[in-house]
């Protein structure tokens, strides 16, 4: 593994909360809630958890038998307990708990008693099938409330639910149905994209002809007139549901027990399986949504990501509903049907909390600052960012597009910690670019391959020091794949990223170990390289690898999408190479800079570099099955 990562970038402007955000903020002074949390972790863990409702008490907090976690050993409680008849018990029976929007603009506005009801009539149809606790289901469904639905009534009754990004080919859905050996799927006949019919149910049935353990599979149908099916293995949705009780009592489940598994993409081989159990997810989610996004009773919280993604599961379904929030979902691009789509959704419902990624952040930025500002967008409160570094260039602009007072939250997480772990909160004063400081609870830090802390601005791996409650249990039937996230680097939870930690202690992502360059003895991030490269005002999109050199060891090719408008010239690479040169020094400026129209990524719109190196080398390209073209 690489070791002394050099940091380049140096990013010296502050951003201080408003007296407003100050005012509303739950958690007013960070470090002192910080300090207390980690003098007593399993303490601050508990308090939380005594905020929730369980069917039994725990006879103790944590069982910690490295690197296997139980949380709230001996409780028992279920998930869905807490995201609905919580909420159905009282007022907030009538309170809207999910506003869907289409992208032919369809709307569906559904309370927190209908969900209820969805949810338990869905629990019920699912029994009716013999499904029982412990089974597994997969749902391959598009971005419709029918997708939160079918998620909440399998963990209703202590099913595990596994969820398949519906951009997914067939390969890549059967080998996820085979792993799980789910034996119903829940699909739909078809799904949107830019005006686009997906075809949902073919995928399906090529998947389904080579997976034995599928039973029964139920369709949505969403066009008329309605597409046939072939029973009585296949069902019709609205059929299934129709004759089933409203009232289907959640299970009292062990709080290990598994609630989901979401498959993410390895580097190479097959996808890992990550589980999540019913009670530390729920805590750990519950958490963050109401102490990151500050989230209050009012508030309207929209999170574009797909409850395919982690980020979905996380904070689309399970954190918003078990804080009574109202969600607003969308189906669809952000730039259709134009760029405005999503400032045009703020304004429509008056959004007070955006949560989105660097990727669709500057996917926006190429099309300018005129769109958003055709819309009023005062409603918002709090930003948000997730899934890659935000450059500051992307920080900065999405600061100044959304009203340039309203903070913006750089949350850094993966499937695997279930819960968002370096981030500010809204009181803490942000630098563009870094996800600042660990949550509550959690001890972070940077360090070297064998584990010693590295000084400030050393770059290195970032870790995790101790268990926490929404941390993965273990990767589905291959518990030596999860050893190793515990075992790389001595007694800690090592992230496979790389990261340095400037003199306040903020905590500056740089990209993935594996993506490391080695160029004349340097290693460097990709990350840093990235955000020099877009921060030319011509640049929009930049992704670097490393191609062996004979002198240096690597050196650094750039694949480059360009602003609308831009038009390549040797004057223009050089001006790109020379903004390399200001921003990093001499030894980030890649030697090769290729103009492309796009970037292999995958669906969940993370750059894959490994797949432009094994290109650009001539090697085998591995495990594409997450790829977006
Ligand atoms: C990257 C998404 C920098 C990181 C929730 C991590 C980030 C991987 C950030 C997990 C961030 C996510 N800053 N990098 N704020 N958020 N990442 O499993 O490399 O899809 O390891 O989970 O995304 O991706 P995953």
């Amino acid at each position: 593994m690489p070791e002394n990562i050099d940091t380049l970038l140096k990013e010296s402007r502050l951003y201080r909360p408003s007296a407003q955000t100050m005012a509303a903020a739950h958690i007013q002074d960070y470090e002192s809630a910080y300090k207390k949390s980690i003098a007593d972790p399993e303490g601050f863990w508990s308090d939380v958890a005594k905020e929730l409702e369980w069917f039994t008490p725990w006879s103790k907090v944590l069982e910690w038998n490295y690197p296997w976690a139980k949380w709230f050993v001996g409780a028992t409680c279920n998930i869905t307990y807490n995201c609905l008849d919580r909420h159905a018990k009282t007022w907030r029976k009538n309170k809207v708990a999910i506003i869907w929007v289409g992208e032919n603009d369809q709307e569906r506005v559904i309370t927190y008693g209908e969900l209820y009801r969805q949810v338990n009539r869905c629990a019920n149809a699912l029994k009716r099938l013999g499904l029982i606790k412990g089974d597994r289901v997969t749902i391959y469904l598009p971005k419709v409330p029918e997708q939160i639905v079918a998620m909440l009534a399998c963990a209703r009754i202590g099913v595990i639910h596994s969820v398949v990004y519906s951009g997914f080919s067939a390969p890549a859905l059967a080998s996820r149905i085979q792993d799980a050996e789910a034996k119903l799927v829940i699909t739909a006949d078809v799904g949107f994209d830019r005006g686009k019919v997906l075809n949902l149910k073919q995928v399906v049935d090529q998947a389904v002809a080579n997976s034995p353990t599928v039973v029964r599979v139920v369709v949505l149908r969403r066009q008329t007139p309605a597409a046939p099916l072939s029973g009585p293995k296949e069902i019709d949705w609205h059929d299934w549901l129709k004759d089933e009780k409203a009232v289907c009592e959640a299970e009292q489940l062990d709080a290990e027990h598994p609630l989901y598994i979401l498959y993410t993409s390895g580097t190479t081989g097959k996808p890992k399986g990550v589980v999540h159990v019913h009670g530390g997810y729920m805590v750990g989610t519950y958490i963050t949504t109401k102490y990151v996004f500050d989230l209050k009773e009012d508030d309207v919280y929209f999170c574009v990501a797909d409850p395919g993604w982690v980020t979905g599961h996380s904070y689309i379904v399970y954190g918003p509903l078990l804080n009574g929030a109202t969600i607003l979902t969308a189906e669809g691009k952000p730039d259709y049907p134009n760029p405005g789509r999503w400032w045009n959704l703020i304004e429509r419902y008056g959004v007070s909390i955006f949560y989105t990624t660097p990727t669709a952040i500057r996917l926006l930025m190429r099309y300018g600052e005129d769109w958003p500002k055709k819309y009023d967008l005062s409603t918002i409160r709090i930003l948000g960012s997730v899934g890659e570094p935000i450059n500051p260039e992307a920080w900065e602009w999405f600061h100044r597009a959304a009203g340039g007072d309203k903070p913006i939250m750089d949350t850094w997480w993966q499937t695997e910690t279930g819960s968002i772990l370096i981030t500010p909160l809204p009181t803490v004063p942000l630098k563009p670019g870094s996800a600042t400081r660990p949550f509550l609870g959690i001890e972070a830090d940077v360090v070297d391959s064998a584990g010693n802390s590295l000084p400030a601005n050393a770059g290195g791996f970032a870790v995790i020091k101790k268990p926490w409650p929404s941390m993965m249990r273990t990767i589905y039937k291959d518990p030596e794949r999860y050893k190793t996230y515990w075992n790389t680097i001595p007694n800690c939870y090592t992230a496979g990223d790389i990261c340095h930690k400037d003199e306040d202690g903020y905590m500056w992502f740089m990209g993935r170990a594996d993506d490391v360059i080695k160029v004349a003895g340097n290693r460097l991030g990709t990350a840093e390289v990235e955000s020099a490269l877009v921060s030319h005002h011509s640049v929009a999109e930049a992704a670097v690898i490393g191609k062996p050199h004979k002198l240096v060891g690597e050196s650094i090719k750039a694949f480059i999408i360009l602003k609308q408008g831009e038009v390549e010239s040797p004057a223009l690479i050089q001006s790109i190479k020379d903004q390399v040169l200001h921003e990093l020094g001499k030894i980030a400026v890649p030697s090769e800079i290729d103009i492309v129209p796009s970037l292999p990524k995958t669906r969940s719109g993370k750059i894959m570099r490994r797949v432009l190196k094994a290109k650009e080398l001539g090697q085998d390209l591995g495990d594409i099955s997450t790829i977006e073209d």
